[in-house]
Parts: structure tokens; sequence; C-alpha cells
């Protein structure tokens, strides 16, 4: 590690008057460890920075920005770290700061009428989850992540999650921002309008950003009434196909109930099994596939039941359910998600592995999945396929893990690109995304320019150098 240099040391200090003595942090204090914001959550790569910076307020932040344009020094804006692209860590110059977020983390407002809440970026989104519950509302973005991602992560990543076949992905969700620019300007955009046609739509430029075009400082959040009821099934189906059949009748008998519809190929909850074994995996051992399905809103519980049982029914006569369980209480519901939630950590104890978060029509996915499976057998013999993911908006996490036996460092080095290649160019035939909901990072800088059209990519990077012409604002993600 090289000592900073005369401006980076002026830099630091200035950092310290703007936020605090306390809240700049530095290798050079060496009893601070910095590897919680150098570290990426996949450990896939860990980065040097030359600070890390936490602002405590939206002025503290434009101060930032503004003081290091005038020194050209590149920031990583951070939330919670539980990206899974490699997008909120620094590089590896040593010449970064990452600005973290999380102690931005209060509830500005609350607006019962107008249905809307306005909180800090740095907020968890557990916290705010519960902000809305406790005003009686619901808040539905829910994600494996969010006793620690934050919603300006979530943001900065359109994430996505479990509820988007009902309420959409975080984009949908997010009526106004406040955004510190790559000038150091605050735009004041806590907009609580469902419609606005007054120009371009700069929150929704913000937002899938991925901290390339400004830092957002706080959002103003759409609200909805807690459902009256909330039951969910696990159902054991014999083929994706099946499960697509099980989606069409559960849209067709649910309608707006439908909230969750998530697939699991045995693969996947046998890792959970493995590295879990207090949980209670249902039904895997004897099928290939498994289903976990939300019925909510509906008028009460007893409704909700008849429906979702009346469900079940239909698909089992049809041959698309072999069998199911619905919970009977609130504890087994969760149990239920708990272990579809359990399958990126369990995935993760398995060791270092190839992750893809493609969107294909739902209509095309048994057919892509049978394809590109053969395909991979071929290449990489005894490759372990982790397919799961949210079914009901297209989206699978069709993720590789190396063969038994084999060494998660020397798999990746040996087969990463061509593994991705292979998958990509599987997903293009098919009509689909490369990221659905995890966004580009770093992971997929170098494939995006490949796979997305020519024009959109030139608007793009258009955009990016009018609105940070100096390139600061997390530099190498996304355009690279
Ligand atoms: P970080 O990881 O800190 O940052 C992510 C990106 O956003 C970076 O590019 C960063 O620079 C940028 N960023 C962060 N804060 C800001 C800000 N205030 N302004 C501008 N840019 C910012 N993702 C899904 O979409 N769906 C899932 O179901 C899902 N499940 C997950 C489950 C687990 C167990 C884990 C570990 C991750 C999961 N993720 C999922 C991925 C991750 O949680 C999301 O991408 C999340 O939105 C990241 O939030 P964060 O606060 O941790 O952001
Ligand atoms: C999920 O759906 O659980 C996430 O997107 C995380 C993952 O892909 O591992
Ligand atoms: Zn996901």
């Amino acid at each position: 590690m090289t000592a900073p240099s005369t401006a980076q040391i002026a830099l630091i200090a200035l950092l310290r008057q703007i936020c605090g003595p306390n809240h700049v942090l530095t290798h050079q204090d060496p009893a601070t460890d910095l590897s919680p914001w150098e570290q990426d959550w996949r450990k896939r790569v860990k980065g040097l920075a030359l600070a890390v910076v936490r602002p405590g307020n939206t002025q503290e932040v434009a101060a930032v920005v503004k003081a290091c344009a005038a020194t050209g020094t590149p920031i990583v804006p951070q939330g919670g770290n539980t990206g899974l692209v490699v997008g909120g860590v620094p590089d590896g110059s040593g010449k970064q700061i990452v600005l973290s977020m999380t102690r931005m983390n209060a509830v500005r407002a609350i607006d019962k009428d107008n249905l809307t809440i306005t909180v800090d970026a740095g907020c968890v989104l557990q916290n705010l989850q519960t902000a809305a519950e406790n005003a009686g509302f619901l808040f539905p973005l829910s994600l494996g992540a969010e006793g620690s991602c934050t919603i300006g992560g979530n943001l900065g990543t359109n994430a996505g999650g479990t509820q988007v076949v009902r309420y959409g992905n975080t984009r949908d969700l997010c009526l106004g921002l406040e955004v510190v620019t790559a000038q150091g300007d605050i735009w004041h955009g806590l907009s609580g309008l469902r419609k606005d046609n007054t120009g371009y739509d700069l929150r929704n430029l913000m937002i899938g950003s991925e901290g390339t075009l400004g830092i957002i400082t706080a959002a103003t959040l759409k609200l909805y009434p807690q459902p009256a009821a909330q039951l969910t099934a696990w159902a054991a189906v014999p083929t994706l196909q099946a499960a697509v059949q099980l989606l069409g009748l559960a849209h067709q008998r649910l309608g707006p109930g439908l909230t969750g519809f998530e697939v699991m190929n045995q693969f996947a909850l046998g890792l959970v099994d493995k590295h879990y074994p207090q949980l209670r995996v249902p039904l895997w051992q004897a099928t290939p596939w498994c289903v976990l399905l939300e019925n909510s809103d509906s008028e009460n519980e007893q409704h909700a039941r008849s429906q979702f049982e009346a469900l079940l029914e239909a698909a089992m006569e049809q041959a698309c359910v072999t069998d199911a369980v619905v919970a009977e209480n609130l504890a087994q519901a969760r149990g239920l998600w708990h272990v579809r939630e359990s399958i990126t950590l369990a995935q993760a104890a398995e060791g270092l592995n190839i992750k893809h978060d493609i969107s294909i029509p739902v209509s095309r996915i048994p057919a892509f999945v049978l394809e590109t499976d053969a395909l991979l057998a071929r290449e990489v013999p005894g490759v372990r396929m982790v397919d799961f993911g949210h079914l009901g908006d297209g989206n699978l996490h069709y993720n590789v893990q190396a063969p038994e036996g084999v060494d998660g460092h020397a798999f990746l080095r040996e087969f990463e690109d061509k593994v991705n290649t292979l998958v990509f160019d599987q997903v293009a035939k098919f009509e689909g995304s490369i990221s659905a909901e995890h966004g580009v990072g770093e992971l997929k800088v170098g494939k995006l320019p490949l796979y997305k059209d020519p024009t959109a990519l030139a608007m793009m990077r258009a955009v990016k150098k009018a609105l940070d012409p100096q390139n600061l604002m997390n530099p190498g993600r996304v355009l690279g």
C-alpha cells in the first residue's frame, strides 16, 4: 500500500472537516479495518479504498462530492454492500473513496393520505418495511438481504425480490428522489406525485444507474394497504413446464392475490438441506422442482385458504402439481420463505460459483433450461446447476456450481468466461436480458456491449458523459 500523496492528505483533512473526524476512515489508522467496505458480498473482489467517508446528511454528501470533483477523486457509493455483481466496492488503486450511506437512515415523513413514505437512502430495507407496518401500511419490496441492504442500494440496482409479480420492481415503488449530482449540486426531486409530465424522467434515469450518475440521498416511495390475509403454499412439480402451467392457473384463480411465485430446483434445495440441517425443507427429495406461492389481499384467511385449496386441487387434476402443503400459520409460512431465502447463503457455503440473474419470457423458460443445461453438461462435464428464482417475473437465477470436489477458484479461472458466453448467447437466442435484477456492476461490464442494443448503449454513454464528464461516479461499472 503506497502512502497517500500531499493532495490526498489535504482532501482527507477536508472530508474530516465536512463529516467529522470519526466519519472518515483510512488505512493510516492501524486500528481501523476497512475490509467490510472493501470486500464484496460474494468474496469475488477485495478493493483498496483511499478512505471510507460516512456523511450524516445530504449537505455533507454534496460537500464531499464537490471536494472530490475538485481533486478528480472517484467516488463509489455504497449502501449495505449486499450487491452481487461487484458494484459497490472500490477498485484496487487506493485512489477511490467509498461513500457509505448507512449513517443516513432516518424515516423523514409518512403521508397517510397520499400513501407515501419518505426516507433517507441509507435506511435499511427491513426498517423501512417496519416503519410502514407501524403506520398501518405495506411497503412490499422484499428480498433475502433485507436485513442489511439499503433503499439507496435497492434504487441504485432497481432491485426485484419476491413480490414483483404483484407490486413491480423498486422502480415501480418510487415516486420521487433527492440526488446529489456529480458536480455536488442537490436535485430536490422528492415529489409524491403520481402524475408529472414536465419533461425527461430523471427519476427513472437514476434508478438502476448503479451509482454511475449521482448519489441518491433520499426517496419518496409508495405505500399499500396491508393484506387482510396472507397464505403460503409449497408445491412439488414434475417439470419446469408444469411450473409455468401452475403459474397460469394461479394468475387465473388468484388474480391480484398472487403476490409470490418462486421456483427452486432439487439441487438448490439439497444445498439448503446440506448447509442448514436445522431447516425443514419440504418435499424436495421426491421431485425435481418445487414452487413457493403466496396468496394475499383476499377478504379474509378462510377465503384465501379455500381459493388456494381449489387452485392446488385443479393443478393436481391437471398433473402439474404432484404434492403440496399449505402453511397452517404465520410461523410455518415464514419457515417456508426462510428455506427459499437461504438458497443464496447455502450456495455461497458450497463454494465460489458463477451466477446469472437472467430474464426470459416466462413461456420460453422451460425450453431455455432444457437446451442450456444440455449445452453446459457437454462443455463442463459434472457441472451442477443451482436454478431458482422469480418464475412469476420470468427471472431465473441460473447458477453454475463447480463439479463435486473441484475448487471454486480453479473452476472460475478455467470456466467463468466460457460459461458466461454460452449462457448469455442462449439468453440472446431466447430474447432475454443478461441481468434481470442484480445489475451490471463490474462483473458484466465486458459482456454488456455484446448483448445490449448498440444504439441504446450509445445513448447510455452520452448520458453518462453529460452528467458525469469527469467519470468520477463509480467508474468502471455498468459502462466500463
Ligand atoms: P450495495 O451493495 O451497497 O450497492 C449496490 C449498487 O448500488 C452499487 O453499484 C452502489 O454503488 C449503488 N448504490 C448504493 N447506494 C447508492 C446510493 N445511495 N445512490 C446511488 N447508488 C447507490 N437483489 C435483487 O434484486 N433481488 C433479490 O431477491 C436479491 N436477493 C438477495 C439475497 C441475498 C442473500 C443477497 C446477499 C443479495 C440479494 N440481492 C437481491 C442483491 C442485493 O441485495 C441488491 O442488489 C440490493 O439492492 C443492494 O442494496 P445495498 O444497499 O446492499 O447496495
Ligand atoms: C434471490 O432471488 O434470492 C437473489 O436474487 C439472490 C441470488 O440470486 O442469489
Ligand atoms: Zn432474485
